[in-house]
């Protein structure tokens, strides 16, 4: 495992062509968030992008894949979907390219809490652009599959009728992933105010690399991606400007070499028990809906 601390330009200049299988990150979004420069805007994002697409496409190797995951950024009132531009830079150059970069899938990442809108529809998801650089890649499908909601389903028609109609490893994920952000009382929550849940790069990361591939993330943060790399065995290498964050990275991965390290399970989001009190609506709302 490689960290670097400092600036991911000064890192990427020192990995070979060719030598990574999966880039799995999330950028700055320019929303001065407390790791940004409060001037940086949208143009500083498509400047941040254009200029970091040839390293990206040059370290990684051939059939690799890259992870790019982003939401929005709201300017003067207007939602700009981050994805929609990144997806225009990192494509602008295929026609140039031997092994052109293929968009796979353009998952959607929906969580159930965040800041309640008033004058819009709350945001509760954001995106993932997964791409392939070429046309041959690796997709290990068993590794990420998911617990079907009636597995005991059987055809009950044609050849196979009365069989069972699922995979018994489970169903495909699909491109829509309901995984909890981490908020204040997330199991895994760090100082760092925009970390991914493990379970997000960890499905990446099983499903495009073999154990011992190596995961490249330039912007780590507080080391998400490095952590599970770490828990799944596969090789790192990650950057990070901020002391306070690299410290926060290097504590999880010291942490997890000492067997101490608690992240949530990827396992399905808990339907509520609607006997419970929380559940149940209570009369002063009801009153409040009769006056509406
Ligand atoms: C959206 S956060 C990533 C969070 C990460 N996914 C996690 O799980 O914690 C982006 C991070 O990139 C860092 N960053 C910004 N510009 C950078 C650069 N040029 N090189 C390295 N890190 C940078 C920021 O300090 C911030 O921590």
């Amino acid at each position: 495992m490689t960290l670097f601390k400092g600036d991911c330009f000064e890192l990427l200049k020192e990995i070979p062509d060719g030598s990574i299988d999966l880039i799995v990150t999330s950028p700055p979004y320019c929303m001065k968030k407390a790791y940004e420069n409060p001037k940086d805007d949208i143009h500083t994002f498509k400047e941040l992008h254009y200029k970091i697409f040839d390293d990206l496409y040059r370290v990684l190797k051939k059939g690799g894949s890259i992870c790019w995951q982003t939401g929005y950024h709201i300017s003067n009132a207007n939602v700009i979907p981050l994805d929609y531009l990144v997806y225009e830079i990192f494509t602008s150059k295929n026609d140039k390219l031997s092994d052109p970069l293929i968009l796979r899938n353009r998952i959607i990442w929906t969580f159930g809490h965040g800041l309640n809108s008033t004058q819009r529809f709350s945001g509760r998801h954001e995106t993932i652009l997964w791409f392939t650089k070429g046309e041959n890649y690796n997709f290990d499908l068993d590794s990420v599959r998911v617990p079907q909601k009636y597995p005991g389903k059987r055809y009950y028609k044609g050849e196979h009728k009365g069989e069972l109609s699922g995979n018994p490893l489970g169903k495909n994920p699909s491109d829509v992933w309901d995984i909890p952000n981490v908020k204040a009382n997330h199991i895994e929550k760090t100082a760092h105010p925009c970390q991914f849940p493990s379970a997000l790069p960890q499905r990446l990361i099983r499903a495009l690399t073999n154990k011992d591939g190596v995961v490249l993330d330039p912007f780590m943060g507080s080391g998400t991606s490095a952590l599970v790399s770490l828990l799944d065995e596969r090789k790192f290498i990650g950057s990070e400007l901020k002391d306070e964050y690299y410290d926060i990275t290097l504590n999880r991965i010291m942490k997890a070499m000492r067997g101490e390290i608690k992240i949530r399970e990827d396992v399905p989001v808990i339907e509520p028990d609607l006997n419970t009190a929380v559940a149940k609506l209570p009369e002063e709302f009801r009153e409040a809906r009769k006056k509406k």
